[in-house]
C-alpha cells in the first residue's frame, strides 16, 4: 500500500469504529442484503468467483451518506449466506484516480484476478464538455490470490477516446473471447448522446477502440454501467441510460436501467432491439453480472438511485442504500429473468401455509420474510398489502405497487403484463424484492416503516391459489 492509502485506511478504521455502533442500532439495517458497513454505497464492482469465493467489491463512500469521494470496499463468501467483509482494496490515492475510485469489472484470466476500473479526476472548468475539466482514467490492477494488489496501471486516457466523446467515459466491462480481450465503456458524446465504446486487446493492457454501440435513436444522454451478457443463443446489452423521458408507465424514475438484444457482430454490424426496463420498482440501478463455475449468470444491482427525490431516513443514522439480492438471469420466451439465487432457501426458518381465498390477515411477525403466493387458475384481479402501507394489486393486465407514507413520498410503479401466475416478495427490514411469474418482471424498492407493520393480507382474488410466508434469518457478515 502507498503511505496515502495507508493513511486513509487508519482514517476510515478509525471513522467506521466510532460510527458502528450508531449505525447498526438502526431497526431499518438489512438482514440478508449487502450494505456498506457505514456510510454510502453504490455499485457493485468487480463481480466474479475466483479461488473458490466469490468476490463483491462495491463503491463505497464511508464518511458522506449522502455520497462523497468513493472507494471500492470488498466483501466475499462461498455460498452466498456468510459474508467475511474484507479490507478497503482500492483507494483514490494516485494522480489518475485521486477524486474516486470508480466502478469497473473483473477478468479472471491465467489464474490471476484483474480489476478494470474509472479514476476519477476533476480539474477546474467544465467538468462535462470539452477544454477538459475532468479526467476519466481507466486503469488496472491484479491480483493472484483475490486479496493483494499490483499497483496501478493506466491503460486509457481522455486522449485515447474517440475525438468527439464528452469527458463522461467510465465503468468498463472486460471479458475474454479466445486469445482476444474486449472492454465496454459507458460513454457521453459531445452532442450529449449516450453510447458505448467497444474496446480490444491481445495482452489486456494496450487497448484499441473498435466501435461504437448506440441506438438509432437516441436513448438518453449519457449511459452508465454496460454489461455484454452473452446466453446459450442470445446476447443483450444491459445499461443504466441517464436522461430518459417518462412515458405512461416507462421511465418513471430519475434514471433507468434496462437491456436490449444484440442481432449481429458489435464489432462491425449489429442492431439493437427495443430499450426494456430490467425493474419495475423505485430503487435499481447500475447492476453488474459475471458468470460463475455452475454456469449461472448472476446479477447484483444498486438499490438505490443517483439524485433520489427524496431524503432517505437512513443517513440520519450515518448510512444510505444497499445491494440488492444476487440474482440468476435466464432468457425466457424473449425476456429476461431475474431468479433469486436458490442458496437464499436457506436463510428459510419457519413456514406458514393459507389459503388465498379466506381473506385471512396473515400475521408474518417480523418484516423479513418470503412470502409466495401460486394461482393454479386465470387470474383477473388481486390485492395484497403488506408493511405499513405497501398495496400490490392486479387488474386488467396491469401490476401496480403502491408506496404510502412508508415510500417517503414515491407513490406507484406499474408494468403490464399478461397473465399473472406468481408473485414471490423477499421482505427485509426496509427493502422489498418482488418476483412476477418466476422473475419475469420484478419491483425492487426500499420501503420505510416500523418493526410492528408485518401483517400480510391477500383479497380481491377471483382466482384458486395457496401461499406460503418464510421467515428469514439474517446472513452472517463479519
Ligand atoms: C453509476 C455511477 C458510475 C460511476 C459511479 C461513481 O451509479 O455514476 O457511472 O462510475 O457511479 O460512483
Amino acid at each position: 500500500m502507498n503511505p496515502l492509502a495507508t493513511h486513509l485506511s487508519s482514517l476510515i478504521k478509525e471513522f467506521e469504529e466510532d460510527n458502528i455502533c450508531k449505525v447498526n442500532k438502526d431497526p431499518l439495517r438489512l438482514n440478508y442484503h449487502i450494505m456498506a458497513p457505514v456510510g454510502w454505497i453504490n455499485d457493485p464492482n468487480g463481480l466474479c468467483e475466483f479461488k473458490g469465493k466469490y468476490h463483491v467489491f462495491y463503491q463505497y463512500s464511508p464518511s458522506e451518506p449522502q455520497g462523497g469521494l468513493k472507494y471500492w470496499a470488498h466483501c466475499t463468501t462461498a455460498d452466498f449466506i456468510n459474508w467475511t467483509q474484507e479490507e478497503i482494496a482500492l483507494y483514490p490515492d494516485s494522480i489518475y484516480d485521486c477524486h474516486g475510485v470508480y466502478s469497473g469489472s473483473a477478468l479472471i484470466d491465467e489464474d490471476r484476478m484483474y480489476l478494470y476500473y474509472t479514476g476519477n479526476v476533476k480539474h477546474d472548468g467544465d467538468y462535462d464538455y470539452i477544454n477538459s475539466g475532468r479526467e476519466q482514467n481507466t486503469l488496472v490492477i491484479s491480483s493472484e490470490d483475490g486479496y493483494n494488489f499490483s499497483s496501478k496501471q493506466i491503460i486509457l486516457r481522455n486522449s485515447d477516446y474517440p475525438e468527439n466523446m464528452s469527458n463522461h467515459v467510465r465503468d468498463p466491462k472486460v471479458w475474454r473471447e479466445g486469445d482476444s480481450y474486449y472492454m465496454v465503456l459507458g460513454a457521453r458524446d459531445k452532442n450529449s448522446e449516450g453510447e458505448v465504446l467497444l474496446y480490444n486487446s491481445k495482452n489486456k493492457i494496450n487497448w484499441q477502440y473498435l466501435n461504437s454501440i448506440k441506438t438509432k435513436e437516441k436513448l438518453g444522454y449519457m449511459w452508465e454501467c454496460p454489461d455484454i451478457i452473452k446466453f446459450e443463443d442470445k446476447t443483450i446489452i444491459m445499461l443504466s441510460p441517464q436522461g430518459l423521458e417518462a412515458e405512461g408507465i416507462l421511465y418513471n424514475n430519475v434514471y433507468q436501467t434496462g437491456y436490449m438484444f444484440i442481432e449481429g457482430d458489435i464489432k462491425s454490424e449489429y442492431s439493437l432491439s427495443e430499450f426494456v426496463e430490467i425493474d419495475r420498482g423505485f430503487d435499481f440501478y447500475a447492476p453488474q453480472s459475471f458468470k460463475d463455475s455452475k454456469g449461472r449468470r448472476i446479477m447484483i444491482g444498486w438499490m438505490g438511485l443517483p439524485d433520489i427525490p427524496y431524503k432517505n431516513p437512513t443517513t440520519e443514522n450515518g448510512w444510505q442504500h444497499a445491494l440488492t439480492m444476487p440474482r440468476e438471469l435466464k432468457v425466457i420466451n424473449g425476456k429476461v429473468h431475474q431468479v433469486p439465487l436458490v442458496e437464499f432457501e436457506k436463510l428459510r426458518s419457519s413456514v406458514y401455509q393459507f389459503d388465498v381465498n379466506n381473506d385471512e390477515a396473515i400475521q408474518c411477525n417480523t418484516r423479513s420474510f418470503e412470502a409466495i403466493i401460486e394461482f393454479s387458475e386465470k387470474i383477473e384481479h388481486l390485492k395484497i398489502s403488506l408493511r405499513k402501507d405497501v398495496h400490490l394489486s392486479y387488474s386488467e393486465g396491469t401490476f401496480t405497487m403502491s408506496l404510502g407514507e412508508s415510500g417517503f413520498g414515491r407513490d406507484s410503479r406499474s408494468v403490464n403484463i399478461d397473465s399473472l401466475q406468481s408473485v414471490r416478495i423477499f421482505s427485509d427490514e426496509s427493502c422489498l424484492e418482488v418476483f412476477l411469474n418466476n422473475g419475469e418482471e420484478v419491483f425492487t424498492t426500499r420501503v420505510y416503516d416500523d418493526k410492528e407493520d408485518t401483517i400480510l393480507t391477500v383479497n380481491q382474488c377471483n382466482a384458486k391459489a395457496t401461499g406460503k410466508v418464510y421467515s428469514l434469518n439474517k446472513f452472517s457478515i463479519k
